[in-house]
């Protein structure tokens, strides 16, 4: 006897496709930012693309089509002046401070407010500005680049990994909060990738090589290699996603 056949019920596969949806993009001006919204663009979403600066945001602007807006994350004012008035679907925070490399003894305090200034306080401040145009809007996605250095302990990262790992927190108690407005938070917790902003660390070989000794995959990621899993937990396909920190490390924290 032939088992009887088992009908398709799964409705089409999910689209990437954002039918534009207009999504803001912090710390556009970057390397991780800027690729962001070329996928983004790509996908279909209306993109608003962020920086301190309009000069900074101007050529990828016109490469993508994407709309410049201009403020700074350590000012409430300027974000709320900035952001309360979009009609957003979602958000990329991707703005953000490397700070220094230090010890704990040896730490300079007013670095560590600044980083967690940018990379949490700034953050939380884009959200809480966003999301009320988010819930008229029925609900959203919200994604906030965090790092590896929110889920193991490096060296040197005793502010960048604090701030992250705040980060990770407004994602999870983000997603709590904000999911009866159907609207979902995550996180993407990246490894090392060749910007401005890790260069001067870990470019050095001394630091460089035996981390990728460590590291599964043992190579840095590429901008592309990040912007694709933001774009994928902003979309559709990710519907059921939400509260959750996914590292982007080659494996480097699974070990
Ligand atoms: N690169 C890595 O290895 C790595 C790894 C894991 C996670 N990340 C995270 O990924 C994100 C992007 O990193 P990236 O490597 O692409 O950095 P990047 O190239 O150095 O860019 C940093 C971005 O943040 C913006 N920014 C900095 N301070 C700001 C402020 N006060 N107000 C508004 N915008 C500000 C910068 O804009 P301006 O033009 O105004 O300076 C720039 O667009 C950051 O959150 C970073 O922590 C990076």
């Amino acid at each position: 006897m032939t088992a009887t056949p088992t009908t398709a019920t799964t409705d089409a596969p999910a689209s990437a496709g954002f039918n534009g949806r207009t999504i803001l993009v912090t710390g556009a001006s970057g390397g991780i930012g800027a690729a962001t919204v070329r996928q983004l663009a790509a996908a279909g979403a209306k993109v608003v693309a962020s920086a301190r600066t309009l000069e900074s945001l101007a050529s990828l602007c016109d490469e993508t089509g994407a709309q410049p807006l201009a403020f700074d994350l350590t000012s409430e004012a300027s974000i709320r002046d900035a952001v309360e008035g979009l009609e957003l679907w979602g958000v990329v925070n991707c703005g953000g401070f490397g700070g220094e490399i230090a010890t704990p003894q040896d730490t300079d305090i007013d670095v560590f407010d600044k980083v967690i200034s940018i990379n949490a306080r700034g953050a939380l401040l884009v959200i809480k500005y966003a999301v009320p145009a988010m819930i008229r809007q029925g609900g959203g996605a919200i994604v906030n680049v965090s790092s590896q250095a929110s889920m193991v302990a490096l060296h040197g990262h005793i502010s960048y990994g604090s701030s992250k790992a705040a980060l990770d927190n407004i994602t999870r108690v983000s997603a709590l909060e904000l999911g009866k407005h159907n609207i979902r938070v995550n996180s993407v917790n990246p490894t090392v990738v060749m910007t401005d902003m890790s260069n001067f660390y870990w470019g050095r070989p001394e630091i460089g090589g035996p981390f990728l000794e460590q590291m599964p995959l043992g190579r840095w990621a590429t901008v592309d290699d990040v912007a694709g899993p933001i774009v994928f937990l902003l979309s559709d396909a990710a519907a059921m996603i939400t509260g959750a920190s996914l590292p982007i490390d080659g494996g480097y924290t699974s070990r």
